[in-house]
């Protein structure tokens, strides 16, 4: 079998050298949009009189026959013809004869293969948007319920001041949040057309770009034929942004393993999202929870590839830029099941709010507020501070609590403190009284879930 375009060669390719060079065993995967895109082609190109009207009928009507085809899973894909664009061009013209010759009128792979890639990334932009706003809702509904949960939060994992369940979901809402609207802002620039950019010097056919973008859904043409066919910039941002992303759910995977320990016991997975051990029969591992950790290195990985195979490439098309797929599609396929699982697993999670509550109980997690109480009292901070410092020192030499202390024990350390001084370092009045908006106080959380169902409803 020759190959399409075989005409100016006199020998084979090596049959090695051909299954090297071909990418149908990665790119078939975006066989949808490379039919979308021809049949866009071909219709503009009947409607320009570029060929006849009824030559671009009957390979439109051939396109779509394909697209069945393949759906329905009876196609079988050759690396004799390289990547998904030649294959559906020689299936084509194997069906429906000469005319489906005519389709590549006016086009080139390097202005084809730019327009598939990027229906495809904006496909995966909006089906991992779809995943996360179902994460964000997911985290939503956990604050809800637990606005007034109270637990530690920490610096350095050292407890450092009370916080509220409600309040630490929203925290990682926030950062989810931000991560949609990464997204969003790469599809934009992704959904561009590059058809009609030819080769790299665009064509000489009076083609119709406007009306190929409007068939496509895409927002616009790009304003550069050099530029549309040789730059990957946007499946870079798709790739960013997912790395950005699953560092947010890796960080989270980290407090969800530790929580779950038999050490902290907060967090309880369901076994639906924990794997057992092959020897240890007690164990209960938080194997999802590590591997999505785990697959974060793997996205970076993906993100440094293309980096580093886009990086001293001169204009315009290089065959290095086959190797863009790869890298887009894992990390694309790999975030989305990271999501899926991450989803899953904090739903069916259960959360121990007696030991959340007893936890944010030691360490004194209440000393910047005993601190507070004394400026309120006239004292100056730094003052507050070295008192507070010294009660803590001598709490930890009686085994108590700051609030366990007698008033006569304060009162060796700080004269001026009163009865009231155990109501104001309460972990609930701790919580309470950081009444500024972002801060844990119930009332605010509530009101930063009312904005986020509002933010969440707008997408
Ligand atoms: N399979 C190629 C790719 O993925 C399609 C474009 C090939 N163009 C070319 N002139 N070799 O990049």
């Amino acid at each position: 079998m020759s190959k399409l375009w075989g005409g100016r060669f006199e020998g084979s390719t090596d049959e090695f050298a051909e299954g090297f060079q071909s990418s149908i065993g990665f790119d078939s995967r975006m066989y949808r949009e490379d039919i979308t895109g021809s049949i866009a082609h071909a219709h503009m190109l009947g409607a320009q009189g570029i060929i006849p009207q009824e030559d671009a009928d009957k390979i439109v009507e051939g396109l779509r026959s394909i697209l069945a085809d393949i759906d329905a899973g009876k196609v079988e894909f050759s690396v004799h013809d390289e990547d998904i664009h030649m294959n559906i061009e020689r299936l084509l013209t194997e069906r429906i004869g000469d005319t489906g010759k005519k389709l590549h009128t006016g086009r080139s792979r390097n202005d084809q293969v730019a327009t598939d890639f990027r229906l495809y990334m904006k496909r995966m932009a909006d089906e991992t948007t779809e995943r996360l706003i179902a994460l964000c809702g997911t985290l939503v509904d956990i604050a809800e319920e637990n606005t007034d949960t109270i637990m530690t939060a920490y610096t350095h994992l050292q407890k450092a001041q009370p916080t509220t369940l409600g309040h630490y979901m929203m925290a990682y809402f926030e950062m989810f949040y931000r991560d949609i609207q990464r997204f969003l802002d790469c599809k934009k620039r992704t959904d561009v057309l590059p058809l009609g950019a030819g080769a790299l010097c665009a064509t000489t056919y009076p083609i119709d770009r406007e009306m190929v973008a409007g068939e496509l859904h895409m927002s616009g043409i790009t304003r550069n034929s050099l530029d549309a066919v040789s730059d990957r910039d946007f499946a870079l941002e798709y790739l960013a942004a997912a790395s950005i992303c699953m560092m947010h759910l890796s960080r989270l995977c980290e407090e969800i393993i530790l929580f779950s320990t038999n050490e902290y016991g907060t967090l309880r997975l369901s076994d639906a999202y924990s794997t057992g051990s092959s020897i240890m029969p007690q164990k209960k591992n938080p194997d999802m929870a590590e591997l999505i950790r785990g697959k974060t290195g793997r996205v970076y990985g993906d993100l440094a590839a293309l980096l580093t195979v886009m990086k001293g490439l001169p204009l315009a098309y290089n065959k290095d830029m086959q190797e863009d797929k790869e890298s887009a599609f894992d990390a694309a396929d790999t975030l989305k099941a990271c999501l899926r699982v991450m989803d899953g697993m904090l739903k069916t999670a259960e959360w121990k709010k007696d030991k959340l509550r007893a936890g944010a109980g030691l360490g004194f997690t209440n000393a910047t507020d005993a601190a507070d109480y004394f400026v309120k009292n006239g004292m100056a901070f730094r003052d507050a501070h070295a008192v507070v410092g010294h009660l803590v020192l001598y709490c930890e030499q009686h085994g108590k609590a700051l609030d366990e202390l007698t008033l006569k024990e304060i009162r060796q350390f700080a004269p001026e403190a009163g009865e009231d001084i155990f109501r104001a370092i309460s972990l609930e009045t701790c919580v309470n009284t950081r009444n500024v908006p972002g801060g844990p106080a119930p009332g605010m959380v509530q009101e930063h879930i009312r904005q986020a169902k509002m933010l969440l409803g707008e997408l």
